[in-house]
């Protein structure tokens, strides 16, 4: 691409810039009483200086002349009103700012191939959230991909944090929810009864800029949770199935660290295996009573678990398969053909309850550093769809989210924050078991 070309390129795009500024201009004296306000006196003006000419430029002191220049002045007046007002509508369609952002995204190298930065067409607080920003850009034929490639990038030049970028209007506007840069992630959010949510089967992971994190195990029935050591999975794990417990859920935790990560009031309130063979137990009840809904759902003719109790008024808890640290559990390395054997039952049942037990009720909430095939079979691995990864290098992060982005997006010295699979990082909630 020559100069030349460029240069056309850039002229066309300010000409269109202006055009919808004008437009944006009309927009917002129609919708903002005090840009209306602004329009209106501008008018006022305009119309005061035509009927005021005569006095206001003096033409009665030039005798001959003025006939003259009265018919140049009654030509111009208009012709000035009318820039001028366009001058105002573009004025009034601009955001504040507008240009610093342009020169920050070009200086950043968020550019297209004729050199040109994003465009901000409107900046304002979002609707829906105070707390938010939003800007919304014209992309200048940058794909969304890039911004996200250069999001941090992104953050520095404009001074915010990101919570979250997607496209509105088709393809033809960018929109960017930011908080300023100041107000990042509370380092600690310590976890309030009164967070509970009070909907059938939704449990509250933590806060994201945008809001609280939350998974609806009706909907998503399983969650992996991933992410490498003292990163805080533990802590979220308990977390979840703190909720569980005070939702009237059955919940069954599978523990070979000795239990000491499960104190007393745990065992008071779950039902604990700390071995293999009665964690083979366990889920061979489990299940048992996947069959046992099975027949039941199918005989009155309910379509999952929440429709049944609704007819029969029965009433039947929600099931939840807890582990911390599975790789503890299903490590097959240096295992003889026996505990093989064993494995292989536990992952069949495992599998099991993977695929069919969101309509009965019955689920999986597994924590682990690396979920790799080698260590979670794909069958069980497959069906957990809400995935959530702590701190974690590029490697990892691709095993558990199968993209890069807990690498990218989550600090390295940071505790309890995490990022889910559609890309929302947040801040669990500090749980502490006194607090059982
Ligand atoms: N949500 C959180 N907020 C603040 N600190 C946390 C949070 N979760 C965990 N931590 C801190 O991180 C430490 C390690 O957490 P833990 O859950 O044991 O990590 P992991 O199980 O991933 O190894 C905890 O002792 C706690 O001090
Ligand atoms: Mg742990």
């Amino acid at each position: 691409m020559t100069r030349n070309d460029k240069d056309t390129i850039t002229r066309r795009t300010e000409n269109r810039h202006l055009l919808r500024c004008m437009k944006a201009g009309l927009m917002a004296a129609r919708d903002t009483p005090h840009k209306g306000l602004l329009l209106t006196a501008y008018l006022a003006g305009a119309v005061l200086v035509w009927l005021f000419r005569g006095h206001l430029f003096g033409l009665d002191a030039y005798g001959m002349f003025s006939p003259v220049l009265n018919a140049v002045i009654d030509l111009l007046v208009p012709l000035y009103a009318v820039g001028g007002l366009l001058a105002v509508l573009v004025l009034l369609g601009t955001p504040w700012g507008g240009r610093e952002a342009k020169e920050g995204l070009q200086k950043v190298g968020l550019v297209n191939h004729a050199g040109e930065a994003p465009i901000l067409l409107c900046k304002q607080r979002d609707k829906d959230t105070p707390r938010l920003t939003l800007w919304e850009f014209d992309p200048c034929g940058i794909p969304l991909g890039e911004w996200e490639d250069k999001r941090a990038r992104i953050e520095t030049a404009l001074n915010i944090t990101i919570a979250k970028m997607t496209w509105a209007e088709g393809r033809k506007i960018i929109c960017v929810y930011a908080v300023p840069a100041e107000s990042d992630f509370p380092a600690l959010l310590p976890w309030k009864d009164k967070y509970l949510s009070p909907d059938s089967f939704v449990l509250v992971l933590g806060e994201s800029l945008t809001g609280p994190v939350t998974v609806n195990l009706a909907n998503i029935p399983h969650i992996l949770l991933g992410g490498s050591t003292g990163s805080g999975k533990s802590v979220l794990l308990k977390l979840l199935l703190m909720q569980a417990v005070e939702k009237g859920a059955e919940v069954y935790i599978a523990d070979f660290k000795g239990g000491v990560d499960f104190p007393r009031v745990w065992r008071q309130k779950c039902h604990m295996c700390f071995r293999e063979d009665e964690l083979l137990h366990t889920l061979d009840q489990l299940t048992a009573v996947l069959e046992c809904r099975k027949k039941r759902l199918e005989e009155t003719e309910c379509k999952d678990l929440d429709t049944y109790n609704e007819a029969t008024g029965e009433g039947l808890p929600r099931l939840v398969f807890a582990c911390d640290e599975v790789a503890e559990m299903l490590d097959k390395t240096g295992a003889d053909n026996e505990r093989k054997k064993l494995l292989a039952q536990i992952e069949n049942k495992l599998s099991t309850i993977a695929r069919q037990g969101r309509a009965f009720g019955i689920h999986l909430i597994l924590a682990t550093q690396r979920p790799d095939a080698t260590i979670i079979p794909g069958q069980i691995r497959n069906n957990m769809d809400f995935r959530v990864c702590g701190r974690a290098d590029s490697v990892l992060s691709q095993i558990i989210l199968d993209n890069t982005s807990a690498a990218e997006q989550i600090p390295k010295d940071a505790r309890g924050r995490f990022i889910t699979g559609d890309g929302t990082v947040f801040q669990g909630y500090l749980f502490n078991e006194e607090q059982l």
